[in-house]
């Protein structure tokens, strides 16, 4: 099962009710921030049941007071992403043709703005790139002055850019659906950001995206995080009632990571699987036993595999082969035709580089033209030059 860091969670995820709650951060990074157009105060805030705006300007106790908000708006959203996907993110962002222009940018950070103020529904624009999407309250010289802007939030999220990563912080309590979080983004040591968004599904429900996963010793390959934090990512239910086939699966990780959750795999891939994965192979697919999961190596290449290797009951489609999106989809597309019972497809994308985004369009609609209902295409914290897609039929 999916290991957290240790914690001084809670000490970093406090409610605002309480805003003395997160310790200062000791450990700071040097600020390397390119100031565009670096806002101040650019939020305005709304209180719909009495049609109030409040321009936020010299109105700072009346924002703090507010408990209740039903609407904002400002100026600016911020998107925090991996470091080195921040041309990604803006390209994404122009194919949308959102209207939205780059404001202020740190690694990791990416403010936009537009020519109409924005409200919590701009931050539904599905940009793979941004772990998290948020309405910019702007920049402080101190954490607590950020914070202070956040009062609206029923719960606040901490971030820093800090070793080359765009990190959370831990946070113990969970989101509920709908709730306001606010999110504190320190960039450098007198360079904070606040910024809100609501939380829904599909949004990780980490401090900027970030579960701060701990790979297991015994996993054979990082790939072990990458399911394990897009399904943390998603609130993916697999459950012991679903089968997995698992495209590119040696040496093991997905599929320790599945057998940890009792989710029997087949697995199709040439190369060799790893000793603690073997362990609950089976020899023969009409083997498979009832009572305990298991593991069934077809070994060869994804494009031999045959629907008596795959025999009944899959729910699931992944891969994590090592192949460009065009021929990873086509493989989806004619598994999924063997296995009419695939109900969810979670796909790492390889790709040579992160501009080939801009091919997203065609990736999504061959999911489509399969059959399926609700995509998503998400850039994970564990990520180099990959994107998990995801594919429900709801
Ligand atoms: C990044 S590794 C996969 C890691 C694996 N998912 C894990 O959990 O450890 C990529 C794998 O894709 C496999 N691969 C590449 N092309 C393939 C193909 N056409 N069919 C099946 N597997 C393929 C490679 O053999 C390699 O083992």
């Amino acid at each position: 099962m999916a290991t957290r860091l240790p914690a001084a969670n809670s000490a970093y995820c406090s409610a605002v009710k309480n805003p003395d709650a997160p310790p200062p951060m000791t450990a700071r990074s040097r600020g390397c921030g390119r100031s565009l157009m670096a806002p101040s105060w650019p939020c305005r805030v709304a209180l719909e049941s009495t049609k109030l705006t409040i321009h936020l300007a010299g109105w700072d106790r009346h924002f703090q007071s507010l408990r209740t908000v039903n609407h904002l708006e400002s100026e600016f959203v911020f998107a925090l992403c991996n470091p080195g996907s921040e041309k990604a993110l803006k390209l994404e962002a122009d194919a949308l043709a959102l209207g939205w222009r780059l404001s202020y940018q740190h690694r990791g950070f990416v403010t936009f703005k537009a020519d109409a103020p924005f409200s919590l529904d701009a931050l539904t624009a599905p940009l793979a790139c941004a772990r998290r999407l948020c309405l910019s309250l702007g920049k402080a010289p101190t954490r607590e002055e950020a914070q202070q802007r956040l009062d609206a939030a029923a719960l606040i999220h901490y971030a820093r850019y800090f070793e080359r990563k765009m990190q959370g912080l831990p946070c113990a309590e969970s989101p509920q659906m709908g709730q306001l979080i606010g999110t504190v983004v320190e960039l450098g040591p007198t360079e904070f950001w606040a910024g809100l968004h609501r939380h829904a599904p599909f949004l990780s429900p980490d401090p900027a995206g970030d579960a701060g996963l701990v790979m297991p010793l015994e996993s054979p390959s990082r790939a072990w995080l990458k399911l394990e934090e897009a399904l943390r990512f998603f609130a993916l239910a697999l459950t012991p009632a679903d089968v997995v086939v698992e495209l590119g699966c040696a040496p093991g990780g997905v599929v320790l990571a599945l057998l940890q959750r009792g989710i029997s795999t087949i697995g199709v891939d040439p190369a060799k699987m790893a000793d603690v994965v073997l362990a609950s192979a089976i020899a023969k697919r009409a083997e498979a036993p009832t009572h305990k999961p298991w593991f069934f190596h077809c070994r060869k290449p994804a494009a031999l595999a045959s629907k008596r290797d795959l025999g009944p009951g899959v729910t699931w489609f992944m891969s994590d082969m090592n192949q460009s999106p065009e021929v990873v989809l086509k493989e989806c597309a004619r598994f999924c035709k063997m296995a009419p019972a695939i109900r969810g497809v979670l796909i790492t994308l390889k790709l040579t580089d992160l501009l080939q985004i801009e091919d997203k369009p065609q990736w999504l609609a061959t999911l489509t033209d399969i059959g399926f209902t609700t995509l998503r295409l998400q850039q994970l914290s564990v990520h180099h030059k990959e994107l998990a897609l995801l594919a429900l039929k709801l």
